[in-house]
């Protein structure tokens, strides 16, 4: 592999490019996975590090979007895949399993809200689930979501995700602006104002007639913390009234501790979606609630522990997926969450995130360029204002151009996330990587 270097020849990157736009749309299988003037074609994953086509070394901070939390390809967790392959004898059983009691325990153990636990095979179906679920229970189907939060693409929750400034309405009583085409017509979500308690409160008692659910990410984006206070509201708020509150904790999960955000933050919602952690790098996707609640999606539609208040007349909750609690990612995601759990390991992430983090901000400051991380845990992101942010409106308002400047020769330096997207960090990370990694963000300050 050539070390990394200046100037970067991407040639086989923009040639794969050119042979997968003529059998993919767009040559990329998630548009997100676009950026200008070609996504780079990675080859190789080792530790921190991601090689392309080309041969070109990066320090990886996007690690498949943070599933990556224990680096690429650590040993323990390849062995532990090939253990179970070999010991199983199949990839997949079809049937129940020990790891799914295994993993299900783990997440009893670790997540205060956690009593019991569905599989999916995504974070995205996490969350349909889990709106299932709460319907289901309280009889009603609207739900109401956060502006700037996302989870996942299906119609019913794809609004508001990423409205421009002028697209959202009023910011105390935001629009629901649909983030595709093609989306289906059903009943809009209810849109939140993130860390607006007061508006939020008089939305959610104005509409607690018909809605389910509150989904919401505890960090916008991974990267905005919630105000403690705006939790605080819509966990008193949401009893109350009768909603289920879900904390979708598919990016927060282990990230901000083993426990996630609820952890953190001493605030336990009725149901908890989790994903890219929990499988190691392989695809998955896990809800988790209080024993009440989640027991309309056993078999029996729990009517015996809800005596009558599950949904309709007779019919059990539906919820089904060939590869659910897949043994293969099971064991991938178990021996992530053990190597996590030894001692030091989190706290050995947290400070090198800190220790990134100090260093970009002294960096550009010294640079007399305005400058800000944010974030908790192992994921951060850096804005180029002082100004701060704490909504998806306040984001808006930041120009990106020069990030986006920054990140686009970042990668040309061997620094890689795509460009404007959050940095996440995992135990594979090095002091050395940092200091590349900082040394990487003078230079191209300097190129810029
Ligand atoms: C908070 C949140 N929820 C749900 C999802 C969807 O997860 P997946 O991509 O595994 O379907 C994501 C993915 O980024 C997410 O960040």
């Amino acid at each position: 592999m050539k070390e990394t270097s200046v100037s970067r020849e991407t040639t086989q990157s923009r040639n794969l490019y050119e042979k997968a736009k003529k059998v993919m749309p767009g040559g990329v299988t998630a548009n997100i996975k676009y950026f200008s003037p070609y996504p780079i074609v990675m080859k190789k994953g080792a530790g921190s590090k991601l090689y392309d086509v080309d041969g070109n070394e990066y320090i990886d901070y996007l690690l498949c979007y943070g599933a990556l939390m224990t680096g690429h390809g650590h040993p323990r967790v390849i062995e532990k895949v090939t253990e179970q392959l070999h010991d199983a004898g199949t990839p997949i059983f079809g049937t129940p399993h020990e790891l799914e009691v295994t993993m299900a325990e783990k997440l009893v153990s670790l997540y205060k809200s956690i009593d019991t636990v569905r599989y999916t095979n995504s974070g995205m179906e996490a969350t349909l689930l889990a709106m299932r679920i709460a319907a289901a229970y309280t009889g009603k189907n609207r739900l109401a979501k956060c502006e700037g939060h996302y989870h996942g693409g299906y119609s019913q929750v794809l609004y508001s995700v990423n409205p421009e400034q002028n697209e959202g309405g009023p910011e105390e009583k935001p629009e629901a602006v649909p983030d595709s085409s093609g989306m289906s017509s059903e009943e809009k979500p209810l849109i939140l104002p993130f860390n607006n308690a007061g508006a939020a409160e008089y939305l959610l008692r104005a509409n607690a007639s018909t809605i389910s659910a509150v989904i919401l990410e505890p960090v916008q984006g991974g990267f905005i913390p919630a105000d403690p206070g705006f939790l605080q509201m819509l966990r008193r708020v949401t009893k109350e009234l009768g909603i289920v509150l879900i904390f979708d904790e598919v990016k927060t999960g282990f990230r901000l501790g083993l426990g996630g955000a609820q952890e953190e933050y001493g605030i336990t919602p009725d149901l908890t979606t989790l994903g890219k952690v929990l499988g190691g790098g392989f695809p998955v996707g896990a809800v988790g609630g209080s024993k009440d609640i989640m027991e309309v999606s056993s078999p029996d539609g729990g009517k015996d522990i809800l005596a009558g208040n599950s949904s309709e007349e007779g019919k059990a909750l539906f919820h089904s997926g060939t590869y659910n609690g897949h043994p293969t990612v099971l064991a991938a995601g178990l021996e992530t969450i053990a190597l996590l759990e030894e001692p030091g390991a989190l706290k050995g992430i947290f400070q090198k995130t800190m220790a990134l983090r100090k260093g970009i901000e002294s960096l550009y400051s010294e640079a007399g360029i305005p400058v800000q991380t944010i974030g908790k845990g192992s994921i951060f992101n850096f804005l180029f204002t002082k100004s701060p942010i704490h909504s998806h409106r306040d984001l808006k308002r930041v120009n990106m151009d020069f990030r986006k400047q920054i990140d686009c020769k970042l990668l040309e330096l061997g620094i890689y996330t795509k460009p404007l997207n959050r940095y996440s960090m995992s135990i594979a990370h090095t002091e050395e990587d940092i200091e590349r990694t900082l040394q990487a963000h003078k230079q191209a300050l300097a190129d810029i």
